[in-house]
């Protein structure tokens, strides 16, 4: 018999509940991408961003619909079922579209006994519309555990993270300033057509009115620009970068702030690139190449310096921590599934950890900016409090800016619907010896 291709909708349901098993859409994503259509790609993208962006609101009702959970062998169909709620309630798809190709993808996925149930469902959910969500998790579709922490670390602020997190990012540029400067390069987007204005706080970077392929910005592969959030650009200026320095990126890859701190100095002795995945650091010499930019590049884990280190000691240190990522769940909604309560203490050990390694090669009279992607206190100004507890001769910078807000040790910026992404910042000195 021929091959048949799964339904889009079946696929997508395959897609959910790897990321249920605890894979990410970036790795689940592009192979299922590539076994279809081109034509219904962009669909099954936006389908699977889509339901695990409102994953806890669309469970909150599949859950009330049902009378009791499916069996564990049949789990995909509960993830088709969401799929299906997803596009009735967050799409223009045609509501009998929905109903009639899911039930076809229900079939195609081998659960014929299961079509009654799906059609049920479905057609119970589009005469009744959707109900009130029962509690802030389906309100605010983020896990209970994440509501919680948001809304004790963030009493005024919570609501407002969880609808930030549940917009679409908007796409952000940084000018190459060895090839552009931003005026030129806004000019250079008007006459291509592509609607766009100069970032609030980053000097260098540009945001897109709408996110278009990169082979629609001019020059991109020629390096005169690279896509990266406003929160991720400001790192250059608080490195306070100059000529002959030694600069360490601990956490590089996939080498967006690499670059960067290529492209704002030119002159630096040597920047070494360092990062723990063999996966994710081809990533980094990917970016250098197309700019045209050099740095060593490393793979190690950066707190085993006995394992990497020649002994020079650095100017500048970029520490950007593994983390959470919850700065940056608009852009990754599959964090929503993907993170637990329990990652955050092991994370902040880690974070501590290299933190401490790194202020042990920083050359006295040099400069050390710790930064994640986090909102979590935890992750943020505590490790830098916890960190200024043992190492009493660290010198705590306080960062002057008209981003983001003081934390008393670093400053932390929260998504902006608008702008940038969420994100945290300290700048740490070593006294002279
Ligand atoms: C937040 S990402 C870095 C993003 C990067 N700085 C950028 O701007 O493109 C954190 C990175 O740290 C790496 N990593 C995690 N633990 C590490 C360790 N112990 N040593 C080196 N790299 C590590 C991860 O593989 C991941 O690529």
């Amino acid at each position: 018999m021929a091959y048949q291709p799964l339904p889009f909708r079946a696929v997508a349901a395959n897609v959910l509940l790897a990321v249920e098993h605890g894979q990410s859409l970036s790795q689940c994503l592009p192979p299922a991408l590539n076994d279809l259509a081109p034509e219904q790609r962009p669909q099954l993208q936006a389908i699977c961003y889509g339901t695990c962006r409102w994953f806890h609101r669309l469970e909150g009702e599949l859950n009330q619909r049902l009378k009791k959970p499916l069996r564990k062998p049949d789990r995909v169909i509960h993830h088709l079922m969401l799929v299906a709620l997803f596009q009735l309630r967050f799409s223009e798809q045609a509501t009998y579209a929905v109903l009639n190709e899911t039930v076809e993808a229900c079939r195609a996925l081998d659960k014929p006994h299961l079509t009654g149930l799906v059609n049920g469902v479905l057609r119970a959910a589009e005469r009744e519309g959707a109900p009130q969500p029962s509690d802030d998790s389906s309100q605010y579709s983020h896990p209970a555990w994440m509501v919680e922490k948001l809304r004790h670390n963030w009493p005024n602020d919570w609501q407002s993270i969880l609808e930030a997190n549940n917009t679409q990012a908007p796409m952000t540029l940084r000018v190459n300033a060895l090839r552009f400067n931003r005026d030129e390069y806004l000019n250079l987007l008007a006459d291509a057509g592509v609607g766009a204005k100069a970032t609030r706080f980053a000097p260098l970077g540009i945001q897109l009115d709408h996110p278009v392929p990169v082979d629609r910005l001019p020059w991109f592969e020629d390096g005169a620009v690279s896509v990266q959030d406003e929160a991720a650009q400001l790192c250059t200026t608080l490195l306070d970068l100059q000529p002959g320095q030694r600069v360490l990126d601990a956490c590089a890859a996939p080498g967006g702030k690499t670059c960067a701190i290529l492209e704002a100095c030119a002159g630096l002795a040597e920047v070494i690139a360092i990062d723990e995945s063999e996966a994710r650091l081809p990533r980094v010499q990917e970016n250098l190449d197309r700019l045209d930019l050099v740095a060593t590049l490393v793979q190690a884990d950066a707190a085993d310096i006995e394992q990497w280190w020649d002994g020079q000691a650095f100017d500048r240190i970029l520490l950007d921590v593994p983390c959470s990522a919850t700065g940056v769940i608009r852009r990754h909604p599959d964090i929503k599934l993907l993170r637990r309560e329990s990652d955050i203490v092991p994370l902040a050990s880690i974070q501590l950890g290299l933190l401490d390694a790194m202020w042990s090669i920083l050359k006295p009279g040099g400069r050390l900016v710790y930064a994640t992607c986090s909102v979590f206190p935890q992750e943020n100004h505590r490790i830098i409090q916890r960190f200024l507890k043992h190492q009493e001769q660290a010198h705590l910078i306080k960062i002057e800016a008209d981003w983001g807000q003081d934390m008393n040790a670093g400053r932390s910026l929260l998504p902006d619907p608008d702008s940038h992404d969420g994100f945290f910042y300290a700048v740490l000195e070593k006294p002279e010896a």
